[in-house]
């Protein structure tokens, strides 16, 4: 299965990506945790990257786009794989339209989770994330049993730095001009499946599935 996630931020892929991830086998590849990586480890890749999403802004295309051709070509992504929140411009799309033109491979649908402005804030502001295995928890929405520890290995929760207000508040206006653009690009491919992001968690997990198969 191969499969690209779009959607603008706080709809809930990386959520949902965990999720399908399990179900279907294939690796996870999220741009934006690449770069949370790199910035966790002071490479010159994450100080380039902190710069753009400290503002709320995309990171350069040609950045991105060699860190996911790269990452394509690893074995694990022969039978498949999950591009959550890559391609974010119709730049990208076309880079990605090519290199996987030239792998001999195509996409299998591109799943599109929308909800609405107010409901994109509330969400980015009460996400938490877990310092240890990265699972994503939400203060109202998706709590932790303990207030600010991981279920799963009793890590740290901590708050991401483009998660204050004004930063979200940018960041989906990015969303708005470069990235669903995005929407009709695939519609003409006859790719996207829409899913409404704003029920619950399990449920658009279960439409998902419904409509990629099981
Ligand atoms: P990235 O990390 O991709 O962030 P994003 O696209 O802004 O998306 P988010 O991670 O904010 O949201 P999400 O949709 O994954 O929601 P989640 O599941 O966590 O990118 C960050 C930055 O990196 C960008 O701004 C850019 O600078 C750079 N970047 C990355 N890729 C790039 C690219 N291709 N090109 C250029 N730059 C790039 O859910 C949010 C919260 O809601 C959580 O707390 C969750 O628990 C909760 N929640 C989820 N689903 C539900 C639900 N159904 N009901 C209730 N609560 C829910
Ligand atoms: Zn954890």
């Amino acid at each position: 299965m191969r499969l690209v996630l779009l959607g603008p931020p706080g709809a809930g892929k990386g959520t949902q990506a965990s999720a399908i991830v399990k179900k279907y086998n294939i690796p996870h590849i999220s741009t934006g945790d690449i770069f949370r990586a790199n910035i966790k480890e002071g490479t010159e890749l994450g100080k380039k990257a902190k710069e753009y999403m400290d503002k709320g802004l995309l990171v350069p295309d040609d950045v991105v786009v060699s860190i996911v051709k790269d990452r394509l070509t690893k074995e694990d992504c022969k039978e498949g794989f999950l591009l959550d929140g890559f391609p974010r411009t119709v730049n990208q799309a076309d880079a990605l339209d090519k290199e996987l033109s030239q792998m001999g491979i195509k996409l299998d649908k591109v799943v599109n989770i929308d909800a609405d402005k107010e409901i994109l804030i509330a969400r980015a502001i009460g996400r938490r994330i877990c310092r240890e295995c990265g699972a994503t928890y939400h203060i109202k929405f998706n709590p932790s049993k303990v207030e600010n520890v991981c279920d799963i290995e009793g890590g740290q929760l901590f708050q991401r730095d483009d998660d204050k207000e004004e930063t979200v508040a940018k960041r989906i206006e990015v969303y708005l001009k470069e990235t669903q653009p995005l929407i009709d690009y695939y519609k003409e491919k006859g790719l996207i499946l829409n899913v409404d992001g704003t029920k619950p968690i399990n449920e658009i997990f279960e439409e998902i599935v419904k409509a990629l198969g099981r």
